[in-house]
């Protein structure tokens, strides 16, 4: 049923309930009525507005009837006038403390913040911070096989057949409000290449795969990774010269054919995730003069050279085959770096700043959205990812807690959007689906 709100263009703006625990419910689970109503409504703003307003007036009680019960408000003002009040429950007993609670003076406090926090409807009112199916992209890992096959290091996710798989996954994720996804391949060995050519083959598996898509979910939005690394046979993210460096220039130049490949396949949204410097400027060029000015750049603004993707790697076998990334990713002792990141990708055009990873660099999310307009995006790594889960299956944390607060605290740091590989599970459970 859900799906049928979530699929209509209004999914997006379907309301968010908040409920007494504080969480935020964004899908409409708890009133049934107007899932009804949508799936009959016709496709005009108008009618479901009025829809929307006549359910309102329907939950009311009150049907011009006014109900007679005994006096009148005349004779109930007189009565109380005359001291007669009528009985209503005493104040309750103070509740005891336990036997040898110390007896003291109370602190002479003007300020107990503790007031707006003593039941769930305050701690309710006052949230600063809230999260939203619509602020996820699900990251999903896809392959040329027909089935899906798990990935050991990351519990809970598979590489997923591209025809199938990958079709079900994006519709469930549709269900529970989730509209965005990013796509990372695993390419055959044969087809690995020091130049990473096969990024961008109109007909490789990631171009394939967005018209497959796009033929299916029209307004499904679609990311996509811009980086030679799946596709390099030296597991770099860049050309690798003989003598071990990553060519700058040269691995643009390829970044950019990969970029307007995946844009004419019909991408909404590439997103360079190489690090390389000026590739930000050069693939909105390229995505220019081939008339793709509607499609936006993703920059991975501040992605630092972080020992929390090595799940990633496994899932896609993209492991470096030599040295690190330490000459192009960050390194994670640096806090200003990130902004002279973010100023060039700012001047060459990107339309949203990423950081990755996201919970050990809350500070950066914070710096970038503190110092730039832009949009802000936090990937949830896939370290990060696969330590909740561990931590959840050898019951050590409850996981389901663990992620709802990580992911909420993303969004408090300044993320707008985040990638996540908890996407569909933190969806349901913001539905009111409890697994
Ligand atoms: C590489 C890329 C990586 C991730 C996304 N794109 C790994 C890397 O830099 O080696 C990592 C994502 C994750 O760990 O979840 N272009």
């Amino acid at each position: 049923m859900a799906s049928t709100v979530f699929h209509s263009p209004c999914a997006c703006s379907a309301p968010s309930i908040k409920s007494l625990d504080g969480q935020n419910y964004v899908g409409l689970k708890p009133s049934a009525n107007l899932r009804f109503k949508f799936s009959c409504v016709k496709t005009t703003v108008k009618a479901r507005e009025s829809q929307r307003l006549f359910i309102v007036r329907a939950g009311e009680t009150h049907d011009g009837q006014i109900k007679k019960l005994g006096l009148s408000d005349a004779e109930c003002e007189a009565a109380v006038v005359a001291g007669n009040a009528p009985e209503a429950p005493p104040v309750p007993p103070k509740p005891a403390a336990p036997a040898g609670t110390p007896v003291v003076p109370s602190l002479p406090l003007n300020r107990r913040p503790r007031r707006n926090r003593k039941s769930p409807a305050l701690r309710a009112s006052f949230q600063e911070t809230d999260l939203s199916p619509a602020n996820f992209v699900y990251p999903l890992f896809i392959h040329e096989g027909e089935e899906d096959t798990p990935i050991g290091a990351m519990p809970g996710c598979y590489r997923l057949g591209w025809r199938h798989g990958l079709v079900e996954e994006v519709a469930k994720a549709r269900d529970v409000g989730v509209n965005s996804i990013v796509l990372f391949p695993k390419v055959p060995d044969a087809l690995k290449t020091p130049t990473g050519d096969e990024a961008y083959n109109d007909n490789g598996l990631v171009p394939r795969t967005i018209r497959l898509l796009k033929d299916k979910y029209p307004d499904l939005v679609i990311y996509t990774d811009v980086a030679l690394d799946p596709y390099s046979s030296d597991g770099h993210d860049g050309i690798v010269r003989e003598d071990g460096v990553i060519m700058n220039d040269e691995t643009v130049h390829q970044l950019c054919k990969q970029a307007v490949s995946q844009a004419r396949a019909g991408a909404d949204v590439v997103s360079p995730s190489d690090m390389m410097d000026g590739r930000v400027g050069a693939i909105r060029a390229a995505l220019d003069a081939e008339g793709f000015h509607h499609v936006s750049i993703m920059s991975y603004t501040a992605k630092y050279a972080s020992s929390f993707y090595g799940p990633f790697r496994e899932a896609l076998d993209s492991n470096p085959r030599f040295g690190d990334k330490k000459t192009y990713q960050m390194n994670p002792a640096n806090y200003r770096e990130a902004l002279v990141e973010a100023r060039e990708d700012e001047s060459e055009g990107a339309d949203i700043l990423l950081v990755k990873p996201g919970l050990p660099y809350l500070d950066i999310i914070r710096l970038l959205r503190d110092k730039s307009p832009l949009p802000i995006a936090a990937y949830q790594v896939s370290g990060e990812y696969s330590m909740i889960k561990a931590g959840g299956v050898l019951k050590m944390i409850d996981e389901e807690r663990v992620m709802m607060e990580s992911l909420m605290c993303l969004r408090r740091a300044g993320a707008d959007i985040i990638l996540t590989y908890f996407a569909l599970q933190a969806a349901k459970s913001l539905c009111g689906e409890k697994r």
